[in-house]
This record gives C-alpha cells, structure tokens and sequence, in this order.
C-alpha cells in the first residue's frame, strides 16, 4: 500500500507523546496532518480517515489506561480499514492496558491496528523519573520504528500484532472529582503561559495564582513543567504518597518496545 496522508492523532499534556508520533513521521519521511486534542479537547473533530491513510494514535498512560478525560476523543476515532498505529507513553512505571485500550478503540472505530510501541515519557510529575525522555535514542528508535511500518504497509502486509494487556480489558472505574491541584507560590509573573497551556482551562486568568474548577484538574503537569520561573507546584499528602512510590519502584530506566 502507498500512504496516501499520514495522520497524527493524539492528546499530549507535557508533548512527550507528540514528539514521539513526530519522530516516527520524521521517520516515514511524509509531513503529517496533526490531531492534537491537548488544548481543544471538547471541541477537536477527528475526520473519517480513508483505507490508504495511515494514523499513529499516541496517548499518554495514566494509571495503566489512557486518560479518561480523553476517551471521548479516543473514541471518536473512525476508519474504512485505515491502518494504523498504536503508541503508549508511560513515565517508567508501567504501561498497564493502555495499548489494549487504543487498540479496542481503533478496532470500535474501523481502523486497522499493525502495529504498536510503548515509549518512555519523562514522569509528569518528576524530572528524576526518566528526565529527558524520550531522549535522541528513543527518537531514533521512533524513527526507525517508522520506517519499519512503512516497509510493513510497503508489502501490503497488514497483519494485526499482539499488544499487552489484560484480557478482558477491565470496565473503567468511573472518573472521581480530583482532590488534589497545582498550587502557585508568590513567584509567579503573570506570563499566562500556565493558562494558555491548561488542557482543562481552569486557571483564571486574571489570577493565575487560582484554579477556578479545581475538581476538573487532571494533575498532567503541564503547568508545572511549562512555568518558566517554577512557580506551580504539587503539594500533598496524596502527592508525596505517589512520589514516595514513584522514588521507590519506577527508577530504574525502562526502553520502549515495538511489536510489529
Ligand atoms: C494522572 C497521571 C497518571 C499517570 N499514570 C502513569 C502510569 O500509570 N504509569 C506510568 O508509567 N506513568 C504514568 N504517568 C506518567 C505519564 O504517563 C508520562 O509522563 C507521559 O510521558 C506523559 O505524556 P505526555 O507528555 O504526552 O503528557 C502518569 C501521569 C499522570 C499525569
């Protein structure tokens, strides 16, 4: 099959999964059409993709599945047989069901899944959980990763691969209100770009020392890691609890894995 256009699909917070989608288009050598949800998530529409398109379809893990405040997005995924490719950026911890999940979804929508990969994305919530990641071998392997599919679509093999995940995927617990939000010390500049960067737009904006809607936070780090002068932070029992785990058991650096 010749790739008529290529189709980057994904909802990117802290754009560690977008620069991996981006690496492998650089790879296939073809300028992508990007669908990035990150701040347009209520509003993007997905086009019908076509047979010879081909989609990459990135999301980030976020405690093992991909992000329920993005499933809708995900959903509204539709194809005539379009392949496609499916790629979890996980923060050195565990990519859980999250492949099985995209893959679900895209077989729901009509597309046809060839191939997958699990990519390392520095941890949200930490620079020493896979700091720098996806680094220059990650992005090569990304790259290489594309050219491998491109090769695959070549010789008009279409031939679904095995991702990881628990059969059968278990039902989603429904989302809870978040308990816990960024705070803003008296650093702050008022450059905006902290609003400008909110997937779920509830920093004020006048006072973006204030979270207007904090129960719809998702806790992406996006503000925190985008602040040029570090004055968002998270703070919390329920937040040291998971840096505590996060500094136990998710250290040790992790590669990516490509089933294809
Ligand atoms: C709410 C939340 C939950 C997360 N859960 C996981 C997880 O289950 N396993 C893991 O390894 N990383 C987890 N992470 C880390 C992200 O998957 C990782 O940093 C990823 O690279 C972020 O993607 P993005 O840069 O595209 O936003 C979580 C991050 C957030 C914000």
């Amino acid at each position: 099959m010749k790739i008529k256009n290529l189709h980057l699909v994904c909802f990117s917070p802290t754009q560690t999964t977008l620069k991996v989608l981006q690496a492998m288009a650089a790879g296939l050598e073809i300028k992508p059409v990007v669908h990035d949800a990150t701040l347009n998530l209520q509003g993007i529409v997905l086009p019908e993709f076509d047979q010879d398109d081909l989609v990459l379809v990135g999301a980030p893990v976020y405690g093992g599945r991909i992000p329920s405040q993005a499933l809708h997005f995900y959903s509204s995924l539709k194809g005539r047989q379009t392949p496609a490719v499916l790629v979890a950026l996980y923060g050195n911890c565990r990519v859980g069901d999250a492949l099985l999940e995209l893959e679900q979804l895209c077989l729901l929508g009509g597309l046809r899944p060839i191939a997958a990969a699990s990519f390392i994305g520095e941890h949200s919530y930490s620079e020493e959980i896979a700091g720098g990641r996806p680094n220059r071998e990650d992005l090569q392997l990304a790259g290489q990763f594309g050219r491998m599919v491109g090769a695959k679509l070549s010789a008009d093999n279409f031939d679904p691969v095995e991702v990881p995940g628990n059969r059968p995927l278990a039902e989603r617990k429904p989302a809870q209100p978040a308990t816990w939000a960024p705070l803003t010390t008296d650093d702050c500049i008022y450059c905006g770009i902290c609003v400008e960067n909110c997937p779920m737009e509830i920093i004020d904006p006048i006072e973006p020392k204030n979270i207007t809607e904090p129960e719809k936070c998702i806790r992406c780090g996006s503000c925190v890691k985008k602040c040029p002068v570090q004055a968002k932070y998270f703070e919390g029992e329920a937040f040291d609890r998971l840096m505590a785990y996060l500094n136990e058991s998710c250290q040790e650096e992790k590669e990516p894995i490509i089933y294809i």
